[in-house]
């Protein structure tokens, strides 16, 4: 059984055709990159798939059930989590407590989000292990506000994981941080989410970063999936590469840099 799959897929922003009737289908455990140029759709459809939108019309099944109606809270508890293109931090608080909070929020133990998790060892235990596992525990105490770019983008993908998801969505967690920064932002996402089985999609614009990582690439253009393979299939692609490079010919993506 897919553990994600979108039937028909729609939303719409008056004429913008933001997701248009898309219908993908995620199996447990691919490591996916959603990519495609500016406004084609992409986090329009992460949006819709983790309730931040609704869908217009289509449905959305996890684990077969249909999730579509259910809440940002529900589908969260359902095991949908995604990050975001502009992080999404409490700027004034420590890397810690911004990872104890989402443990708390997830354990809906929050009463006084002033007063936060020093007081509970085990959440102090667990959001000390998240920030070890995205290589933060240096930073623990540091105001997020201070952090370096990559490191605040590392942290609100460990601000999504310490939801425990099962389908992580990561909207593009290496924008704007230098090429160096992007491969260890990578290589440390890759290795938590393949480490702990969680199925991800990213989306990411660096086309050799996807092509190193996924599984699977999925391409979208003016809202629809416009393509969809293995990274070999999709470096193949005329088509893709006139899309995503305004150029085409078989040595399209390695005729940058
Ligand atoms: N809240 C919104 N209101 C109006 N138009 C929107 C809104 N969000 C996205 N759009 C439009 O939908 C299209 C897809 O945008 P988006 O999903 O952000 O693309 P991408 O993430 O691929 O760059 C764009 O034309 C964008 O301008
Ligand atoms: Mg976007």
């Amino acid at each position: 059984m897919n553990l994600l799959e979108t039937v028909n897929l729609k939303r719409y922003f008056g004429e913008v055709r933001a997701v248009d009737d898309v219908s993908l289908a995620i199996a447990e455990g691919e490591f996916i990159s959603l990519v495609g140029p500016n406004g084609a759709g992409k986090t329009s459809l992460c949006n819709v798939v983790s309730a931040y939108l609704t869908a217009d019309s289509g449905r959305i099944l996890f684990k077969g059930r249909d999730v579509t109606r259910d809440s940002i809270v529900e589908r969260v508890r359902a095991g949908i989590a995604r990050s975001f293109q502009l992080v999404n931090l409490f700027d004034d608080l420590s890397a810690f407590d911004n990872v104890a909070l989402a443990i708390f929020s997830r354990d809906r133990k929050i009463r006084n989000p002033g007063r936060l998790a020093h007081l509970d060892r085990a959440v102090t235990a667990e959001a000390d292990a998240v920030l070890a596992q995205f290589g933060l525990s240096g930073k623990r105490n540091e105001t997020a506000r201070d952090l370096a770019q990559g490191e605040r983008k590392l942290l609100d993908v460990a601000l999504a994981y310490a939801l425990r998801p099962k389908l992580l969505f990561l909207d593009e967690p290496t924008s704007g941080v230098s090429t160096r920064d992007k491969g260890q932002i990578m290589d440390t996402v890759a290795s938590v989410v393949r480490g702990e089985g969680i199925t991800a999609v990213i989306i990411e614009h660096d086309m050799d970063v996807v092509f190193k990582y996924s599984d699977r690439i999925v391409v979208m253009h003016q809202g629809a999936i416009l393509a969809q393979g293995t990274p070999d299939e999709i470096r193949k692609n005329e088509q893709v590469a006139l899309i995503l490079l305004g150029t085409s010919g078989p040595d399209a993506f390695s005729e940058r840099d």
